[in-house]
């Protein structure tokens, strides 16, 4: 019986070497140890043993059995570790440089926001910045907006529910309403509140609006403002500003319109349309790329300013729409998609 007790150990042994998974492991099991297998057979045959001879064959069939079951034991720790560095793949060694570490670049938008900021800081703009979390006060009553103005329908508005609470962001009205910035021109608002003029601020930023998502819609996008208050300021410093802002973004062969409009919060009001046939896929004759005009006395008296006194122009548009012109961009999402094979494309400035 010891022979048989070996010979089956080596046996099991030599077999076990051969397993590399789970169920051929489970089945070599029953065979050796399951209710039919070849060692519970042997340990039947106990009964036939004599009696003196029992203890000793007792501890033998126990020390075969514990050695059986280290075996499998370490089969089974075998078999887990393999079918774990099967699942992680090929070693790593995480001390090694990044195969491809790239020098990063800017965001198309970055680069356009920069660019402006970059032209607009030489003529003595400086750059202003305010809350995405806004009150109606700044983004609209301040600006000369009332109520019933559409831009304040919540058809077109983020609006907060009355419980919200934005510490940072403190209401002027009692019971006006938190809202997602409609426009950069609430900043405006902010920055004469601050101090007297002169003032010249360019101030680039997230906006959010109710639009469905199509090639030329987002709900959130990005505007630049300016807003220069001085004394005499006049529509002919405002044209002379923009045709300098485009020609040194865009090219010298860059043209500048200005169509009639209204906007609350400036009087005369207009539409800057933009001719810039040189750039890639700009087809049309004129492209519309923002509002402005000359700041309303009602939007200085909202502030303390005297409109006797002081004059300025403002104006705003859309990082979005400068940047799909100026790179033949003709999709507004792809900016928002992170596409690696867009993003290598923008690899400088402008
Ligand atoms: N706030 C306007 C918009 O979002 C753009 C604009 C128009 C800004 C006229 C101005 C302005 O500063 O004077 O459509």
């Amino acid at each position: 019986m010891q022979e048989q007790l070996s010979s089956l150990l080596a046996k099991a042994s030599a077999e076990l070497q051969q397993i590399r998974t789970r169920p051929e492991l489970e089945s070599l099991k029953a065979r050796y140890v399951g209710p039919n297998g070849e060692f519970t057979a042997l340990m039947k045959q106990m009964g036939s043993v004599a009696k003196e001879l029992r203890p000793a064959m007792g501890k033998l069939v126990n020390e075969s059995k514990a050695r059986l079951q280290a075996l499998l034991d370490a089969r089974l720790r075998a078999v887990e570790e393999a079918e774990l560095s099967a699942r992680l793949g090929p070693p790593i060694d995480p001390t090694l440089p990044s195969p491809d570490p790239g020098p990063g670049t800017f965001h198309p938008l970055t680069l356009v926001r920069e660019e402006v900021c970059r032209i607009l800081r030489k003529v003595g703009f400086v750059v202003a910045d305010g809350p995405e979390v806004e009150t109606e006060f700044y983004c609209f009553d301040a600006l000369n907006t009332p109520p019933e103005h559409p831009a304040r329908d919540p058809q077109d508005t983020f609006y907060f529910p009355a419980t919200a609470r934005f510490g940072n962001v403190s209401k002027r009205v009692p019971g006006e309403r938190y809202l997602l910035r409609t426009h950069t021109s609430s900043v405006q608002v902010r920055t004469m509140l601050k101090g007297p003029p002169p003032i010249r601020i360019v101030s680039p930023g997230r906006v959010y609006r109710r639009d469905t998502t199509d090639a030329s819609h987002s709900a959130n996008f990005h505007q630049i403002e300016c807003l220069y208050v001085d004394r005499n300021v006049t529509v002919r410093d405002l044209k002379a500003l923009l045709d300098y802002l485009f020609a040194a973004l865009m090219g010298p062969g860059t043209k500048t319109r200005f169509r009639p409009h209204y906007f609350g919060y400036t009087e005369p009001s207009f539409e800057v349309d933009l001719s810039a046939k040189h750039l890639p896929k700009v087809n049309k004759e004129w492209i519309e790329i923002g509002g402005c005009g000359i700041v309303d006395p009602e939007v200085f008296k909202s502030v303390g300013y005297d409109p006797e006194v002081w004059t300025g122009y403002a104006f705003g548009m859309g990082i979005e729409r400068l940047a799909m012109t100026l790179y033949g961009i003709d999709d507004i999402r792809v900016f928002y998609q992170n596409d690696l094979r867009l993003l290598r494309q923008f690899t400088g400035t402008p």
